[in-house]
């Protein structure tokens, strides 16, 4: 079965609360939360105090998204905000392999997010240090866009590459995932899925992630 990361991003601020409790309850494994800074793209969300006050009340793990330029410099913070997973852009991480290290000194998951135009060869040389790869199947920055078709082929590349290894990374499919496409995505080899829109603009989210969480190979 898939690991189900419903996206905060989508979910009504104003009853965050009940927001949480709705994800607690129901078949979701993680919480996905989207950090945006304005500068890597264009938009800007929540930080770390948004994500300790959510950790007081959520019963599962924090899979933090950072969108953010020098991610390296808030490690530490969000690492005490309560994040389970931390992942960051390859696109901004010149020093993609140090960032993994820190992220894993803290205590955390390590993840790396990766843009639709960066090609998957960019990951082949630090495979087995990743926990979780973000791939990003729209351009980052929104919730509701379409999901980019191919995808699905950087998701068998990268599949093959990650059991060439012998590795245990996740592979995590962000943005644009739906009902209709869901099966297709985990029959490519997702074990991660991210919806936001689809979840929180359904008539019953619950049912909703019980639909995606059912889903198999
Ligand atoms: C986009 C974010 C996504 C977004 C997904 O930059 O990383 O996590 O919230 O939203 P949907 O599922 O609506 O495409
Ligand atoms: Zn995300």
């Amino acid at each position: 079965m898939p690991i189900i990361s419903p996206s905060m991003l989508s979910a009504d601020f104003l009853n965050l609360g009940a927001e949480i409790d709705m994800i607690n309850e129901s078949d979701a494994d993680w919480f996905h939360l989207d950090v945006m800074d304005g500068r890597f793209v264009p938009n800007i969300t929540f930080g770390m105090p948004i994500i300790s006050a959510m950790k007081k009340r959520a019963r599962k793990p924090f899979d933090v998204h950072l969108m953010i330029v020098e991610p390296e410099k808030y490690f530490e913070a969000f690492a005490k905000a309560g994040a389970d997973i931390l992942s960051v852009h390859i696109e901004v991480s010149p020093h993609l392999h140090r960032n993994l290290q820190a992220i894993k000194a803290l205590g955390m998951k390590a993840g790396v997010a990766v843009n639709p135009h960066t090609p998957i060869a960019m990951l082949s040389d630090v495979i087995s240090d990743i926990d979780v790869v973000c791939l990003m199947s729209v351009n980052p920055g929104f919730g509701g866009q379409k999901f980019i078709d191919q995808t699905i082929h950087k998701i068998r590349q990268l599949k093959q590459m990650i059991s060439e290894c012998g590795a245990h990374t996740l592979i995590e499919i962000d943005g644009g995932v739906t009902l209709d496409n869901a099966h297709t995505i985990i029959k490519s080899g997702a074990d991660v899925l991210v919806a936001g829109n689809t979840v929180f603009s359904s008539p019953n989210p619950k049912d909703t992630i019980k639909s995606l969480k059912e889903i198999t190979k």
